[in-house]
């Protein structure tokens, strides 16, 4: 089957995909149609974080499609509501309202600051969120996210947003007025280039936010769930967010979404919002199996010392004249930059020819977010590849 011609006939022009099909996983390895194996440093994009077919997983999602996979929130769900109890005791917050995806989660983000503006702050309303950010594709998060060209061919947006530098507190400050309800930003900006916060950019933030009376809204739709080391990128930083948006590995590959809150911002009452799928008991099975796994003993040490290992080997990889100019990472969040886009876009190809997949993250940023569970040799066998590759 030409899959290719199909997406080209069938499948709206929205994507530019890959030259390769992929039809099945286990562990950080993936097989195309042909038969090829690769070794997955992608995750689906920071998701997978158990790595594709985990057993465990696999089982909990197929019990609960025959047990019952979907009622709605009409009514009491268990697996649900055990995610919740989990997200919660493992947290700083007090409450969960479950999503399908992460911009419908910073889209609760947004919609829960609003309605605590309403209540709190004589109607204020307006978000400032950081250059470089990236909080989705709906049309409040794409106005969040502030890119130019993935906002001009929606104009206009909506209204209610101000971009400022991220990790210059001053422009926060400066930008706070009586209009505004939060600052929504990522602990470590992933889509925008893989930047990491500077601490005192964050307790400064949470400083700032106190001083001021608005909300810290933390989108950890990436850096959420082990992946940068931690539980939750906040715990790097010594503060807590009062609105905190999670997706991505949540599921370990099933869609589904969260927004965590403070008490004081748990706001939202009856008939103001909803989801159909939202916490969905086959979604809901797979988080809970996620979680279990995460926050087992020496989990996130082992992610720790993996993306350690990452960073030393790129670090010295570039001292060896390899062209790569910065490496930046926390656990397995990393990324680094060749010279020039052209580099970074052969190097994707290049890297994919000798079997591993990669990905971008902005013009000359690389991106590597294996499974959590991604074991050394794998590591050491994709980077070897690449190193390959460079001197090709
Ligand atoms: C920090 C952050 N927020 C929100 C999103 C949007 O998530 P989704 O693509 O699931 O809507 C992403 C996706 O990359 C993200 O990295």
């Amino acid at each position: 089957m030409d899959w290719q011609a199909l997406e080209a006939q069938y499948y709206h022009p929205a994507f530019r995909r890959f030259p390769v099909t992929l039809v099945r996983g286990e562990g950080a390895r993936v097989w195309d149609d042909q038969g090829r194996s690769y070794l997955d440093f992608t995750a689906g994009i920071a998701v997978t974080a158990l790595g594709h077919a985990d057993p465990e997983l696999a089982d909990a999602v197929a019990a609960q499609v025959r047990a019952i996979a979907h009622i709605s929130n009409l009514f009491y769900t268990t697996p649900q509501l055990e995610v919740a109890q989990r997200l919660v005791d493992n947290s700083a917050l007090d409450r969960v309202f479950f999503v399908n995806s992460g911009a419908e989660a910073s889209e609760t983000c947004i919609k829960i600051a609003r309605k605590w503006g309403q209540q709190q702050r004589d109607g204020a309303y307006e978000i400032i969120t950081a250059d470089h950010g990236f909080h989705g594709r709906t049309l409040a998060t794409t106005a969040a996210t502030g890119t130019a060209a993935y906002q001009a061919p929606f104009a206009p947006m909506p209204a209610g947003f101000t971009h400022v530098p991220y990790n210059d507190l001053d422009a926060v400050d400066d930008s706070i007025s009586p209009q505004t309800v939060g600052v929504m930003v990522e602990t470590f900006q992933g889509e925008g280039g893989m930047r990491p916060a500077d601490p005192a950019y964050i307790r400064g933030l949470r400083r700032i936010c106190d001083d001021q009376g608005v909300l810290l809204i933390l989108d950890e739709v990436q850096t959420g769930v082990g992946r940068t080391g931690r539980l939750w990128g906040y715990e790097h930083f010594g503060v807590t967010p009062d609105i905190m948006g999670l997706a991505k590995g949540l599921g370990g590959g099933l869609p589904i979404g969260a927004v965590l809150s403070t008490e004081a911002a748990s706001v939202l009452v009856p008939g103001e919002h909803g989801s159909t799928f939202g916490g969905n008991p086959v979604a809901c099975a797979a988080a809970r199996v996620v979680l279990d796994r995460v926050t087992a003993p020496d989990f996130l040490a082992e992610v720790q010392a993996k993306g350690a290992h990452v960073m030393q080997r790129l670090r010295a990889q570039a001292e060896a004249g390899m062209r790569i100019t910065d490496v930046r990472g926390l656990g397995l969040m990393i990324g680094f930059d060749l010279e020039t886009p052209d580099e970074t876009t052969r190097l994707v190809a290049q890297a994919r020819e000798r079997g591993v997949l990669l990905i971008t993250a902005g013009p000359v940023t690389l991106r590597i977010v294996p499974p959590l569970t991604i074991g050394m040799a794998e590591l050491d066998e994709g980077l070897d590849a690449i190193a390959e590759a460079r001197r090709a």
